[in-house]
């Protein structure tokens, strides 16, 4: 039995839309924003329904649990936001230096990705997750004849992680545990083992 939340959604590109369109599905409210204002995303939540409203950057960054669906790039730019101490962040990015199609690879040193999301974010309890997928099949049904789409989650909150990975079951996906943002993010995130790979996980007894 879940608990419906409000949940915020910052980014209402391909991936912030499917997150979105997933949780209001499943019952939850959803905030979601954008940098460009929420006039913005008036179509957007007309399509989505009574459950989901537009909003500003700040308000979508409320909630005690936000997806980050906005380009890696421009993760700096959330800090401001709000107070993230505490809040469950999901963070769906992929590491990429630029929009576009070269986009090259951001440098974030020794960090992985997610670690370096979670400094900008201070005190957030970040789990990274949907990231190693496309966002069509983030979009679609994760519920096949031949299994569940396997969603991996990597987070040093334990709490935080059983609540996403909760959340993503529920979304009709296979959450899978990779342990930490450092080894398991690490596997996620772009060129990594797991990065772009969809498997289909089946339940079998
Ligand atoms: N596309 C995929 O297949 C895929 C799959 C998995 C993960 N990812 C990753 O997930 C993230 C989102 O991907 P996407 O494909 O959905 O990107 P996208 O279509 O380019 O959308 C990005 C969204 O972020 C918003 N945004 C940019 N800067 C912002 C800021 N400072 N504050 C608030 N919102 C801001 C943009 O709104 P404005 O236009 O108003 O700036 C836009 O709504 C990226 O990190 C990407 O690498 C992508």
């Amino acid at each position: 039995m879940s608990t419906h939340r409000t949940i915020g959604v910052l980014g209402a590109g391909e991936v912030g839309q499917a997150v979105a369109d997933k949780a209001v599905r499943h019952g939850h409210e959803v905030l979601i924003g954008n940098s460009r204002g929420p006039r913005t995303l008036e179509a957007l939540v007309d399509r989505l329904g009574p459950k989901a409203r537009a909003v500003t950057a700040e308000e979508a960054a409320k909630p005690e649990l936000v997806f980050l669906s906005v380009p890696f790039f421009a993760v700096p730019e959330l800090t401001r936001l709000t107070t993230w101490s505490g809040k469950i962040v999901v963070d769906t990015t992929n590491q990429f230096a630029a929009a576009g199609p070269y986009r090259g690879r951001y440098d974030v040193g020794d960090l992985t990705g997610s670690e370096w999301v979670a400094g900008h974010l201070p005190g957030a309890r970040v789990v990274k997750a949907l990231n190693t997928l496309y966002a069509p099949f983030i979009a679609a049904d994760p519920r096949h004849a031949e299994g569940r789409l396997v969603a991996f989650c990597a987070g040093d909150d334990a709490d935080a992680k059983a609540a996403v990975a909760g959340l993503l079951d529920e979304f009709g996906f296979a959450a899978l545990d990779l342990g930490g943002l450092r080894e398991g993010g690490r596997l996620m995130q772009l060129d990594g083992a797991l990065s772009g790979k969809h498997l289909l996980l089946q339940d079998v007894g």
